[in-house]
């Protein structure tokens, strides 16, 4: 699946710099600018399929074409999935309900449960459990449950994620597993960690697309050296939890 972002205009009617951006399966993409800048309205026009019909007069393609009809009206046909800042959910059902049920309507079996339990577990450090009541489910455990039924069980190729620094769950570990499943990932970030862990990403201004930042060799490197500090960190935290003086080398 190729998923192309055709620029529109910004917020004074004028051509995006960036033209054109395509996406492969597996590939993470950040979105960054300042508040304002654009980045929520470039979210909503991956997830509606824009056509030249918004804002932005963006356009959208799948494999080179604007989708089909269906595709934009029918949610079950829509390929894209969103984690949001806030997950609500309307159903007052356990987890267990809830994930049979999502399964069995994608025509997956119940053994799948276990599964997204287990990879829910690995992004919170709250246990999410099966008898858990959904609406009872923290920020953190929600979200968790949302990225492991995403990567397990939905089909959606593309995943959308505006700001989930204060999400409560392992960012970059939620991160990997849905571009793990081969899964467009498309997120809106200005956590050092995350941005450089995507391979690109598009920097907002004005409402349009202005450039497109390569993450280079020398980010990499400073993303090993982020990956260090914030072991360290957990490091000392766990120390200091556990009541023990803290040695000062990294
Ligand atoms: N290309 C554009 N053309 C016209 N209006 C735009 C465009 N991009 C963004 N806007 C408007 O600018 C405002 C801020 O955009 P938003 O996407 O919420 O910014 P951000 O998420 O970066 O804070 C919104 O009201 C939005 O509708
Ligand atoms: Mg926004």
């Amino acid at each position: 699946m190729l998923l192309t972002i055709l620029g529109g205009l910004d917020k004074d009617g004028r051509p995006e710099a960036v033209e054109r951006i395509n996406m492969v399966r597996g590939e993470i993409l950040g979105i960054v600018g300042p508040t304002g800048s654009g980045k929520s309205t470039l979210i909503d026009d991956l997830e509606q399929f824009a056509q030249g019909d918004t804002s932005s007069r963006r356009k959208i393609l799948i494999d080179g074409r604007p989708p089909e009809e269906a595709v934009r009206s029918d949610p079950r046909k829509k390929p894209v999935a969103q984690l949001s800042q806030n997950m609500h959910f309307l159903a007052d059902m356990t987890v267990e309900e809830f994930l049979e049920m999502h399964a069995k309507s994608r025509g997956k079996g119940p053994e799948i449960v276990d599964r997204v339990v287990e990879l829910a577990n690995t992004l919170t450090g709250e246990p999410v459990r099966r008898e858990h009541h959904l609406t009872m489910l923290s920020g953190g455990q929600s979200r968790a449950l949302m990225t492991a039924d995403i990567a397990a069980i939905s089909d959606s190729p593309i995943v959308l994620i505006d700001e989930i620094e204060n999400a409560g769950i392992k960012k970059q570990e939620a991160l990997n597993l849905l571009a793990g499943e081969g899964k467009i990932v498309v997120v809106v970030t200005h956590d050092p960690m995350l941005a450089l862990m995507t391979s690109r990403r598009i920097v907002m201004k004005n409402g349009g697309m202005v450039k497109v930042i390569n993450t280079s060799d020398g980010e990499k490197g400073v993303f090993s050296d982020l990956l260090r500090v914030d072991r360290w960190l957990s490091t000392l935290r766990e120390a200091i939890r556990q009541g023990e003086a803290v040695g000062a080398a990294l």
